[in-house]
């Protein structure tokens, strides 16, 4: 292998360890190459989760996580995050978040749906290798 191949390499393995939205398969398990988003986002998946097991049961989701800093935390490509794009879907989420926290239609399915709508719609356009485990937060009727 000459030095430019192993050069070639070297940065094609770095592309791949710093690229975010892969399919989870490829993931690297190692936690210390996470950003702050992809930390927070799994935390937002596992509420997400714990919401729709809570209104199953009937009860009151617990929605307790910095929902906000979806707009300021430190993520892995930080151009895909500082678009208006972005920015509108986060603000969409967070004011899903709300409708959940005060039952705004008085039937909290509604805001559920809603809350994992936004979470589709800013991975369509953003970030799609973790569509497929969105799609489990949906409902099943
Ligand atoms: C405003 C856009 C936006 C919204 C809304 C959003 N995401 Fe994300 N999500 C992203 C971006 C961008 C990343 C990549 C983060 C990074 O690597 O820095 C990501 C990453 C993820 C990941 C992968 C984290 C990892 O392990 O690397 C999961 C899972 C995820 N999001 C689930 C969700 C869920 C569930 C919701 C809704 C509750 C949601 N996302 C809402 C943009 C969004």
């Amino acid at each position: 292998m000459t030095k430019y191949n192993l050069l070639f390499y070297f940065i094609l393995a770095g592309i791949m360890i710093l690229n975010a939205c892969k399919p989870d398969e490829e993931r690297p398990l190692n936690p210390n190459g996470d950003s702050e988003l992809a930390v927070l986002m799994r935390d937002m998946y596992e509420e997400a989760l714990q919401a729709k097991k809570a209104l199953e049961k009937g009860k009151k989701p617990v929605l307790k996580l910095d929902h906000k800093a979806i707009l300021t935390a430190e993520a892995t490509k930080p151009e895909e995050v500082s678009t208006p794009e972005y920015k509108a879907y986060a603000r969409a989420y967070m004011f899903s978040i709300r409708q959940l926290q005060t039952n705004m239609y008085g039937d909290p399915w509604k805001a559920y749906d809603k809350m994992v709508g936004t979470c589709t719609a800013c991975h369509q356009m953003s970030c799609p290798g973790p569509l497929e485990r969105i799609k489990k937060l949906k409902r099943t009727e």
